[in-house]
């Protein structure tokens, strides 16, 4: 201020003195007042100036000027662009962080202290069918209805999580399964909240598969060993002469072996599921392989069927296959059991061995058993699926084979094809992909 009067001071002074130097003393000090007066004018008309660019846009600021309000100008400019930086740069922070919420798979929706829904990400828009912008503000409470989620939004205790279906449109009606959600609210910043939802469906299908899996390995367990129990006590009970006894013995080895049978196969499962892959480094000759099969084939159509059935193997191109060995040979093996346990009699089971003209190779087992129906194909490589229960367990058949077929299957990157109709006969394949197939290096009998 005091540069200003300074500056007055010595302007009127100026112009005073200029004044009375042309019109003398006497209309002197009039000049002075008149240049004194259109100094302020011109100070009061930039400052007006400035002002009304302040009022509209910061931007339109006169680039720097002469004087004080030239730097002044300068100055606020300088102040709103570092703020309009700064402001740009926590804008931008701010999009980053949602993006970053957004990238999640959890849902996340923020409500007010009036339960409102401020924000919320798309995962937690689609699971709940919210639309993230017409549904601003919004009470959470009216567009989720379910009772178990209302009643735990609304009670303030959230120390444990609630679950509830999916309701948002594509989570119901495109799936066979409803999606499960699990919901947890945190409280935060006095009443407000934050919700996060995760998707559990696959955590609560593994968990129903364990128990059903739990559940049928006791029950297949129980089976034998009420068996076996009942011989103990007869057994112990009732005197026995010696053909009797060995009777009764025998049948309960049988038992005893189907146990074995079952836990063997049980083992083999877990051991296939908790071991790595097998490398592609060992290869094994297919007629090795198939020599084994059919050394097993022969013998368990002898045991089962009095006729017999009318095996065949055939090898079309010599070929080594690369992978686990006891693996590989379990796999095949399995096919061709299935094959003779379920052919009556009589029938005919053909194992054959080809080149695709990709280079896959094919191992397939065909018989002319009782057919499978299109609607158990699907199902049949789960753990214990049997169609014919009795036939099955009669067979020795612990249910586990084609799962475990399936299992050596993948691990191989090989697929397994089933074609079936029913009074027909079934064909089994396994395809290997082309790198695990090779020519035979040795040409053998
Ligand atoms: N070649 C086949 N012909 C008809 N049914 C078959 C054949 N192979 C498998 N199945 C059916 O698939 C079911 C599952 O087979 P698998 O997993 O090997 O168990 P299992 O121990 O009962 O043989 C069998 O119980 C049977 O009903
Ligand atoms: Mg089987």
């Amino acid at each position: 201020m005091p540069f200003r009067i300074a500056t007055f001071l010595i302007a009127s002074l100026a112009i005073g003195a200029g004044a009375v130097g042309i019109f003398g003393w006497k209309f002197g000090w009039l000049g002075a007042w008149l240049g004194a007066v259109l100094w302020l004018a011109l100070d009061a008309w930039r400052a007006e100036r400035l002002l009304q660019v302040l009022r509209n846009d910061a931007a339109g600021l006169p680039t720097r000027g002469p004087g004080v309000w030239g730097e002044l100008s300068e100055r606020i400019r300088k102040l709103l662009r570092d703020r309009e930086q700064q402001t740009r740069q926590a804008e931008d922070r701010l999009q980053e962080f949602l993006a970053a919420i957004q990238a999640s798979p959890n849902g996340v929706i923020l409500l007010d202290e009036q339960g409102r829904i401020e924000w919320c990400n798309q995962t937690a828009a689609g699971q709940f069918g919210i639309d993230a912008e017409r549904d601003l503000l919004q009470h959470l409470a009216n567009l989720v209805r379910d009772p178990a989620f209302v009643a735990y939004l609304a009670s303030w205790n959230y120390s444990r999580d609630v679950v509830i279906d999916a309701s948002g449109p594509g989570h119901t009606h495109q799936r066979s399964h409803p999606v499960r959600l699990s919901v947890q609210v945190h409280p935060y910043a006095g009443n407000r909240r934050m919700l996060l939802t995760r998707d559990i469906t696959a955590l609560e299908q593994a968990e129903a598969m364990r128990r059903d899996f739990v559940a049928n390995v006791s029950h297949e367990i129980r089976t034998p060993l009420t068996v076996l129990a009942g011989f103990v006590e007869t057994l112990q009970n009732l005197p026995l002469d010696a053909d009797e006894r060995t009777r009764y013995l025998a049948l309960m080895g049988q038992q005893s072996h189907r146990m074995e049978t079952l836990v063997n196969d049980l083992l083999t499962l877990s051991r296939l599921e908790g071991s790595a892959a097998p490398s592609g480094s060992q290869w094994i000759r297919i007629r090795a392989l198939l020599a084994q099969c059919e050394d097993e084939g022969r013998g368990l159509s002898g045991r089962l069927a009095p006729l017999g059935h009318r095996l065949s193997f055939t090898i079309d191109a010599e070929s080594e296959l690369s992978g686990a060995p006891t693996e590989l040979q379990s796999a095949m093996s399995n096919l061709l059991s299935n094959a003779i346990r379920y052919t009556p009699g009589g029938g005919e089971v053909a194992v054959s061995w080809r080149v695709l003209p990709d280079g896959r190779g094919e191992y397939a087992v065909k018989d002319t058993g009782p057919g499978i129906a299109a609607e158990h194909i699907p199902r049949l490589t789960e753990r214990f699926y049997r169609i014919d229960r009795s036939r099955s367990r009669e067979t020795g058949g612990t249910g586990l084979g084609l799962a475990i077929v399936k299992h050596i299957a993948q691990r191989h990157g090989a697929e397994l094809r089933i074609e079936s109709m029913v009074g027909k006969g079934s064909r089994f394949a396994l395809v290997f992909p082309a790198a695990r197939v090779r020519e035979a290096r040795v040409l053998a009998k």
